[in-house]
């Protein structure tokens, strides 16, 4: 397995698993102790969830298997999340986002609480909230790592001012932004947030590689012409779909850290495999105009 170096205190598995959709799995401890000993196996030691998933019972879930099995800790890195918030309790229509001090420093120590461990290895604003200030941000991060709450901090959904801004106030200390990239989403090589991290050699990690699945599901043009093009060049490359994609992600020389939010360990094989594919460029290409959302000049 592929390790990508974030500090000197952190490195992750380049193959990360998440676990936005845990709660829709519905199963045990014991079945989630042996889920993540699986992942372990393949040599997967970094798990991505947040406050907000399952609206809060993603946390738990994993603190139940840590409780079970407390040695699990130690052989991997939890990424978690902060700022996005809803009071379930009351039938509020929307959510908000909130990264005031107090509001970071109880999130994070609930976070520690509800996962049933000492520390959080990486630990993330969740959303570009339009409200924030970064020097509150920032002395809430800071103090943290102070506090050993936390060994690194980052960010996710960052625009490149927002990221600047934020990395500034923590003395450039932001070891990932957590961003959206898939043949159908360019928001950020549109934005220069792609160029921008690859220039300061701060490796992103990426949300819904696959879309979300939708790359397989959908009847959308954007997807349906993507699944045309990658389909031809998994039968060049003799593989699948989905290899292609992470092998078309981890071609950037961002050091891009797909996060696969499937269930299925099938899928995370299909992730390993890209490391076995040599990319031609022009497949790169291929892969980044698919959608027909983007027209080369
Ligand atoms: N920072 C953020 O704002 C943010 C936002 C969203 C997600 N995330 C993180 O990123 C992780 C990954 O996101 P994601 O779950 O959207 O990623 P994804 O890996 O693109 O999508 C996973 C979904 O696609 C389905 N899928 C995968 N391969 C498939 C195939 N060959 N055919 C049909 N369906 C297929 C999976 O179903 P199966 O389980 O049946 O395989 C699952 O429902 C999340 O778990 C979370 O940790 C972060």
């Amino acid at each position: 397995m592929q390790r990508i170096k974030l500090s000197n205190n952190l490195s992750f598995s380049r193959i990360i698993q998440g676990f936005w959709r845990l709660t829709e799995w519905n199963l045990t401890p014991e079945e989630l102790v042996k889920f993540i000993e699986d992942r372990l196996e393949l040599g997967i030691t970094t798990y991505d969830t947040a406050e907000i998933y399952g609206k809060g019972e993603a946390e738990i879930q994993l603190g139940k298997a840590l409780k079970l099995k407390p040695k699990l800790r130690e052989k991997m890195e939890i990424v978690t999340k902060t700022n996005i918030t809803v009071d379930f309790s009351e039938d509020i229509p929307f959510g908000y986002y909130d990264s005031r001090y107090d509001r970071i420093i109880a999130s994070c120590k609930k976070s520690i609480d509800h996962m049933n461990c000492d520390y959080i290895d990486l630990y993330l604003i969740h959303r570009e909230d339009p409200c924030i200030n970064f020097n509150e941000v920032a002395k809430a991060l800071i103090d943290l790592k102070k506090m050993g709450l936390v060994k690194e901090i980052g960010v996710s959904n960052f625009d490149p001012m927002k990221f600047k801004c934020l990395n500034k106030a923590v003395g450039n200390t932001l070891v990932t932004n957590q961003i959206e990239v898939n043949p159908q989403c360019f928001e950020h090589f549109e934005s220069g947030m792609i160029d921008y991290l690859t220039y300061k050699e701060i490796p992103p990690m990426i949300w819904s590689p696959v879309s979300g699945g939708l790359l397989f599901t959908s009847t959308e043009d954007i997807y349906v012409n993507s699944r045309k093009v990658l389909d031809t060049l998994a039968k060049k490359y003799n593989t699948t779909v989905s290899t292609m994609v992470y092998a078309w992600l981890m071609y950037h020389p961002m050091k891009a850290m797909p996060i696969v939010g499937s269930q299925k360990i099938e899928r995370i094989k299909e992730a390993l495999d890209a490391f076995d594919i040599k990319l031609e460029h022009i497949d790169w290409f291929k892969i980044y105009t698919s959608s027909k959302q983007k027209v080369l000049r």
